[in-house]
C-alpha cells in the first residue's frame, strides 16, 4: 500500500453522472503524506475526517452528482455485480454500510434489490443524518449510527453483508476496520468494498489533472482570467474555508489490488478477490472534472454535462470490454474487493488457525501484490 500522492475522495465526477461516487481523488489536489509517513496519528486524522465530512455533508450529493435514480442504481448494482457476479437469494438480510456518506451505495443497492434491512455508519454525524434522510425520502428505513469503522457498535455475527464505498483510503488503521467488518459478519457473510484508488491509476490520473490545469491556465492567459477562472472558495466564510481545506488531508492511501487482498486475508476473510475498472474513462473524468472545478459549471455550455456523460459511458465500456484484456489490472483506477467471513466449511488451505496479522498471504484468489 502506498500513501496517496494526491488526496482521494471516492466520488463521482460532476460531469460524469453515470460514474456515481467511485472515482477517487479531487481536482487541484496537492501531494500529501498519509499517516503512513505523517506525524498525525489516527485520532488527529479522524477529527479532521469529522470536521471535513460534516461540512461537506450538506452539499455532498450536489457536488458529486449523487442521485438515487436509475443512473446511480445501475452504477451501484454494477459495482456490486463485479464483486459478486453470481449473487443468489437476494436481497441480503441485514446489511451494514461503513463510511456511508449520504447513502449512495447502500440506498442504491437497496433500490436494486440487493439490500434487505439497511444499516449504516459513518464517523461524521452530518453524513449519517443525510443518509437517513435520503432513505426516508426513498421510503427506505435506514438504521444509522455515528461510528468509527475501526470500532463498530454491533455484536459479533450481526450482518449478512458488510459494504463500503470509497471509504478504506480514509482509514488510518485498515487492519482494524477489516477485522471489525469480519467480526460483525455472520459466518459465510459477504464483504464488498468498492471505489478504492489504485496507486498506478492515481499516478497516471495525476498527469491528466495537470494537463487540465495547464489547459485552463492557458485559456485564462488568452481570454482573460476573469472570463475563465472561477474560485468557489472565494464566497466561503473563514470557518468554512478551514473545513474545506481539510480536503487535502483526509485522503490517506492508495493501493495495489494485492494490498487490499492481503489486508482482507489478514483479517480472516476467505475467497478474497479484487477487480479493477476505469482506465480511459478515469483519465477523461479527471480531465473534465479538473476543468469544471477551475472554470465553474455555470460557464460551460448547456449540453456539456450530457456530452461528457455520454463520452464517459463509452470510455467506460471500452475499458471494460477492450482495455481490460490487454492492460495490466493495476493500471486501472478503481479497485473493488470482496471476501467471505469463514463459516468453517473452507478447505484446509483456507482455514488458518494463526491469529489475524500472522496469517499466510495469497492462499485464495489472486497472488498478493498483483
Ligand atoms: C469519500 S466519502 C464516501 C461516502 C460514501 N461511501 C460514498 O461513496 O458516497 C468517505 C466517507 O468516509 C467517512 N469516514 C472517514 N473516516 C471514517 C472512519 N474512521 N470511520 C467511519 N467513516 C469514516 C467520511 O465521513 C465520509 O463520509
Amino acid at each position: 500500500m502506498t500513501t496517496a500522492e494526491e488526496p482521494h475522495d471516492g466520488s463521482v465526477e460532476p460531469s460524469t453522472p453515470g460514474a456515481g461516487p467511485g472515482s477517487a481523488a479531487e481536482p487541484g489536489s496537492a501531494a500529501q503524506p498519509g499517516p503512513d509517513t505523517a506525524t498525525d496519528d489516527g485520532a488527529v486524522i479522524k477529527d479532521k475526517q469529522v470536521v471535513y465530512h460534516d461540512w461537506e455533508s450538506g452539499h455532498y450529493d450536489d457536488k458529486w452528482s449523487i442521485s438515487f435514480d436509475e443512473r446511480c442504481i445501475d452504477y451501484a448494482a454494477g459495482r456490486f455485480a463485479k464483486a459478486v457476479p453470481d449473487a443468489t437469494d437476494l436481497p441480503y438480510g441485514r446489511v451494514l454500510e461503513v463510511g456511508c456518506g449520504t447513502g449512495f451505495f447502500l440506498l442504491n443497492l437497496a433500490q436494486a434489490g440487493i439490500v434487505g434491512e439497511a444499516w449504516c455508519t459513518d464517523i461524521s454525524s452530518g453524513m449519517v443524518a443525510e443518509a437517513v434522510a435520503n432513505g426516508r425520502r426513498l421510503g427506505i428505513d435506514v438504521h444509522g449510527r455515528v461510528a468509527d469503522a475501526e470500532a463498530l457498535p454491533f455484536a459479533d455475527d450481526s450482518f449478512d453483508l458488510v459494504i463500503g464505498h470509497a471509504i478504506v483510503h480514509h482509514l488510518p488503521d485498515i487492519a482494524a476496520a477489516f477485522a471489525e467488518a469480519r467480526r460483525v459478519l455472520k459466518p459465510g457473510g459477504r464483504f464488498v468494498i468498492a471505489g478504492e484508488p489504485t496507486a498506478v491509476g492515481d499516478r497516471i490520473a495525476t498527469q491528466f489533472k495537470r494537463a487540465g490545469r495547464v489547459g485552463v491556465k492557458l485559456a485564462a492567459v488568452v481570454l482573460g482570467s476573469q472570463r475563465v477562472v472561477h474560485d468557489p472558495r472565494a464566497v466561503l466564510t473563514p470557518e468554512d474555508r478551514a473545513a474545506a481545506d481539510l480536503e487535502w488531508e483526509v485522503d490517506l492511501h492508495c493501493f495495489s489490488p494485492g494490498d487490499l487482498e492481503a489486508l482482507a486475508r489478514d483479517a480472516g476473510f476467505t475467497e478474497v478477490a479484487t477487480v479493477t475498472e476505469e482506465l480511459t474513462a478515469n483519465w477523461f473524468g479527471w480531465l473534465t472534472r479538473t476543468v469544471e472545478g477551475m472554470v465553474g459549471a455555470e460557464r460551460l455550455p448547456e449540453r456539456y454535462p450530457w456530452v461528457v456523460y455520454r463520452t464517459w459511458q463509452r470510455l467506460f465500456a471500452f475499458d471494460d470490454h477492450v482495455a481490460s484484456r490487454v492492460v495490466p489490472k493495476a493500471a486501472f483506477y478503481n479497485c473493488i474487493l470482496t471476501g467471505l467471513a469463514p463459516d468453517g466449511s473452507e478447505p484446509d488451505a483456507e482455514r488458518d488457525p494463526s491469529p489475524p496479522g500472522q496469517r499466510r498471504r495469497g492462499t485464495t484468489a489472486g497472488p498478493a501484490g498483483s
